[in-house]
């Protein structure tokens, strides 16, 4: 109740503006860090380094003003006409502020504009914030694999997979 209290309170009152750019290089510290913030198992600056140098990659970051540090991002990876979303996460005194959101309908704006037709992805079994986000964002359960992922005392947890087509 406290956490949608306070999405709410954010978005009536409104927080500080976040500008959506392309993903940089000079960015993998910041990702790495919103990465490690986000999942229990992090990805460290040079595994950023790497995906966002692959040509296969595609990647948005949401930034505290025009100039300002990541606070959220987006990752993608695939080959046209298909591609995946790797990883999306916002930080976590930045959430339900509608940053997650404005990432995943930008990146499908990009993706259209270079020929990508479906956007697939795998998500935990449970993560409520996150299938919020893919049902808002035109996402639809098309599968799921069981014991895909470990939970925080090493339990299985299922992956969703779903997949959204790009008009
Ligand atoms: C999932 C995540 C990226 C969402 O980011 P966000 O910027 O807070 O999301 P948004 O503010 O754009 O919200 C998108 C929708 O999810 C809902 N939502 C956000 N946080 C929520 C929460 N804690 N519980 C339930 N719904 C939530 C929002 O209300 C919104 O739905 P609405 O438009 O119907 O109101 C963020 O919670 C996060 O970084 N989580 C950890 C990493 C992760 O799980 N990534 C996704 C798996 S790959």
């Amino acid at each position: 109740m406290t956490g949608l209290l306070t999405r709410l309170g954010r978005r009536a009152f409104g927080s500080r503006e976040v500008a959506l750019r392309p993903a940089r290089p000079a960015d993998a510290e910041a990702l790495a860090r919103l990465h490690g913030q986000s999942f229990r198992i992090g990805w460290d600056a040079a595994e950023f380094e790497r995906l966002l140098a692959n040509r296969l990659s595609r990647a948005l970051v949401g930034t505290d003003g025009p100039c300002g540090a990541p606070v959220g991002f987006i990752l993608l990876s695939g080959v046209s006409p298909e591609i995946e979303i790797l990883s999306v996460a916002v930080e976590p005194g930045r959430r339900g502020e509608g940053i997650a959101r404005r990432l995943v309908e930008a990146a499908f704006g990009t993706l259209a504009a270079e020929g990508f037709q479906i956007v697939f992805l795998e998500v935990e079994e449970g993560n409520a914030p996150a299938l919020r986000l893919y049902a808002r964002t035109g996402f639809r359960e098309i599968g799921r694999r069981a014991g895909y992922y470990r939970g925080a005392a090493g339990e299985p947890v299922a992956a969703l997979t779903m997949r959204r087509d790009i008009a």
